[in-house]
Parts: structure tokens; sequence; C-alpha cells
């Protein structure tokens, strides 16, 4: 009799539960035994339970309802109880996603328990090591055992740090794979365009988190002076990450925020499917916004000093634009789709089913 690989997965933020949901499925199919640990690093129904509801992920075996804090104290108390279950679990191996604190914190607990650790999302670098995500990504990169890269920028990326071989694979993106399975759902089911009163390609869709740009009251406010100019012109619609919302506070310009901006709670993903496929453009800091902007076919302004996805910069569909620039308003009212539409860079929506055979391999040779 065979046993089924059994795998421990670790997600605890927003972009996890969409990547997750999509490998879980797949692995399902490959009748892989997942166990998945809910670090609680996002935590609001609005940032977490919306996404297993909609995305009809299984209610995670183990929740360990850490919640926010300073990056040490927060990674350092995952470590501690992810260590336990995997001990508890036996797993034969762990898989992590993306760039967070709880992509780090599985990392480490599984390496230093000599479990193999499978990363999806690897390879991505903004050379910017000033971001908490680079230094995640670097140190659960080269912890990892099996490397899912999206795209052959971060293949290469990989390769100038000395990883390569068959331990690398060029698998696709997985937020690809979620957006062909969520398009046609929200086009059936959401009502966001109605409920907010938007004509379709008649306005601006705008999210903003990362903590560069939120923790410099400076960039702040020159984003959101940006933002409040563009609306003027054009509706700019702006779900509001609770850490804006705290600085946006702490900065006093909540009201100027939310008297120019049609500023709402952090949408479920199908309503914000829904709306980034009919916006005129997107402006955000967000890696997942950047490439789903792309997947529609919507033009983007990256309001960052640099990208990861270099790729949708090269084709034209994104500019990046300083948080502190003048012009990000004009980037924004200006921003068209390029002329040459080229191929995509992010795989043909198989990605998940990749991963999972990959996995499924990599334990049986295991065996
Ligand atoms: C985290 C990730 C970031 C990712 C983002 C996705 C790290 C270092 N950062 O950033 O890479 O792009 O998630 O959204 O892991 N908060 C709430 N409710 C919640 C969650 C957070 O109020 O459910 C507030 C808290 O005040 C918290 C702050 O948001 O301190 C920041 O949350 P945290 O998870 O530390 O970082 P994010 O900015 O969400
Ligand atoms: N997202 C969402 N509702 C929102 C904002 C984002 O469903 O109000 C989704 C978005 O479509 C993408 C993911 O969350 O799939 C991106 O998460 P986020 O921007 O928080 O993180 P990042 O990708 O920058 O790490």
């Amino acid at each position: 009799m065979t046993t089924r690989p059994h795998i421990l997965t670790i997600v605890g933020a927003r972009p996890q539960f969409v990547k997750a949901a999509v490998v879980s499925k797949s692995m399902v199919d490959h009748d892989i035994r997942e166990t998945m640990i809910h670090t609680g690093q996002h935590y609001d129904p609005s940032m977490s339970d919306v996404f297993f509801e909609e995305l009809e992920t299984p209610a995670p075996a183990h929740h360990l309802a850490i919640g926010s804090g300073r990056h040490g104290m927060q990674t350092g108390r995952m470590l501690e109880r992810i260590e336990q279950i995997i001990l508890d679990e036996l797993p034969d191996r762990v898989l992590v996603y993306g760039d967070t604190n709880s992509t780090l914190a599985g990392a480490l607990a599984a390496s230093k328990l000599h479990v193999p650790i499978d990363h999806v999302e690897a390879g991505l670098r903004s050379f910017n090591r000033r971001m908490p995500e680079e230094s995640n990504r670097v140190v659960t990169d080269h912890l990892s055992s099996m490397l899912f890269a999206p795209t052959t920028a971060a293949v290469a990326n990989l390769a100038r740090e000395g990883i390569t071989g068959d331990q690398v694979v060029l698998s696709g993106d997985v937020m690809f794979d979620a957006t062909i399975a969520a398009s046609e759902i929200a086009a059936r089911r959401s009502t966001i365009i109605d409920r907010l009163e938007l004509t379709p390609g008649g306005y601006i869709l705008a999210t903003i988190h990362r903590a560069e740009n939120t923790d410099d009251p400076a960039r702040l406010e020159s984003i959101f002076r940006s933002l409040a100019e563009v609306s003027e012109s054009c509706p700019v619609v702006l779900p509001l990450h609770p850490r804006t919302g705290k600085a946006l506070a702490r900065a006093g310009l909540l009201d100027f925020a939310t008297e120019r901006l049609r500023i709402r709670e952090p949408l479920g993903y199908l309503d914000m499917t829904r709306l980034e496929s009919s916006a005129r453009a997107i402006a955000t800091d967000s890696g997942g916004v950047q490439k789903e902007a792309f997947f529609h076919q919507v033009p983007c302004v990256t309001i960052r000093t640099e990208t990861e996805w270099v790729e949708l910069v090269e084709m034209g569909w994104n500019t990046i634009c300083d948080p502190r620039a003048d012009e990000i308003a004009r980037h924004i009212v200006e921003a068209r789709a390029p002329e040459v539409i080229r191929s995509n860079p992010y795989g043909d929506g198989t990605a998940s089913r990749t991963i999972a055979r990959k996995i499924m391999g990599c334990v049986e040779g295991d065996l």
C-alpha cells in the first residue's frame, strides 16, 4: 500500500489565501494530503475569512492567531508554534508562498527540522533590502529544496545567487490560474460596479499598503494628494488596507482621503476581480494587483521606486512612478495599453497543476 504524500502548507496574509486556493485544489486532484496552518498574520474578516469562503478553501487545520506586531516578535511567535506543529504532524514537505513574515517563519521552522521546503513564487527580487519582503524572499529561497519560479526573470535571479538545476522549476504564476478561475464567476456574481454606481472603463482602481509608502508620512501625503488630483477628472475607488487606514489617521489625512476618493473596506476577491477587470487604469503598490491589471489587460501605474515584476514594465503595461514624484497623477491619467501586445510571461494558467505534480514526484522520489 502506498502512503499519500503529506504536505504542510503555511499561509497567513491576504495574497497567500488567493495563491493557496488554486494550489490546494490541484493537490486534491493529485491525491496529496494537505494540512494547512493559518498563522493569523491577517485576521480581519475582510482580510482573511472572505477569501476562504469565496474561494472554497477548507478551513485551516491549525489557526495560530498570532496577529500583528513588530517583525521579530511576529515572526518569532509564528516560528515557535509552527515548529511544534511540524513535530506533531511529521509532514513529508512544507509549502510556503511569497515573501511575508509567515513565509519566513514557515521556512525557518522547516529548515531547522530538516523538512524539505517548497517555495511558490521563488526568485522574485526588488534588490531593495530596505523592504521587509526582500529579506524574507532571499532567506526563504536559500532554504528551499524546490523553488517554483513564476517567470524566467525569477529563474535568472536565482541563478545569479547560485541556485540552479532541477530544484528550480519555471512553473508559471499561480495568480494567473486564480484570475482565470475567478473572472467568470466574478462577472456573474459580483454586483460591485452597480453598488458603487460606476461606469465600466470610467474609474481608476487604487490600492496602497506597502510599508515604505504608508510608514513615511511625506510619501503617504504625496500619494494621496496625487490620487485626489486624479479624482478631479475621474472617480478613484480605493479599498483601504487596514495598515493604510491607520497611517492616514496618524498623519491626519483620513478625512482628506475619504472626502475625495471612494474609500471602501478591503474587498473580497470576486469584487476585486470585477473592479480590476473594468477599470480604466489601476494605480497600486501591490505585487499581486500589478499582475492582475495585466491579466485583465488594464494599464497600471506602480507607485514605487522599483518592481519585482519587471516584464510588465518591459511590455509597456506598467509604469513605475516614484511615490515622491510630482507626476504621479499625470501618469495615472495618461496610462494606456501598449500598442504592441506580447505573449503572457506568466505561463498558461496551469502553474498550480505543475506545482502539485512536481511535489508529488518529489515525495515519491523520497520514499
Ligand atoms: C503584509 C506583508 C506584505 C504583503 C501584505 C499583503 C510582511 C512583512 N508584509 O503586509 O508583504 O504585501 O501583507 O496585504 O509580512 N492589520 C489589521 N488587520 C489585519 C491585518 C493587519 O488591522 O487583518 C493592520 C495592523 O495594524 C498591522 C498592520 O495592518 O500592524 C500591518 O499588518 P502586517 O501583516 O504586519 O503587514 P502588511 O502591511 O499587511
Ligand atoms: N485583493 C482583494 N481585495 C482588496 C485588495 C486586494 O481581494 O481589497 C487581492 C488582490 O486581488 C490580489 C491580492 O489581494 O489577489 C493582493 O494582495 P495585497 O495587495 O494585499 O498583497 P501583495 O500582492 O502586494 O503582497
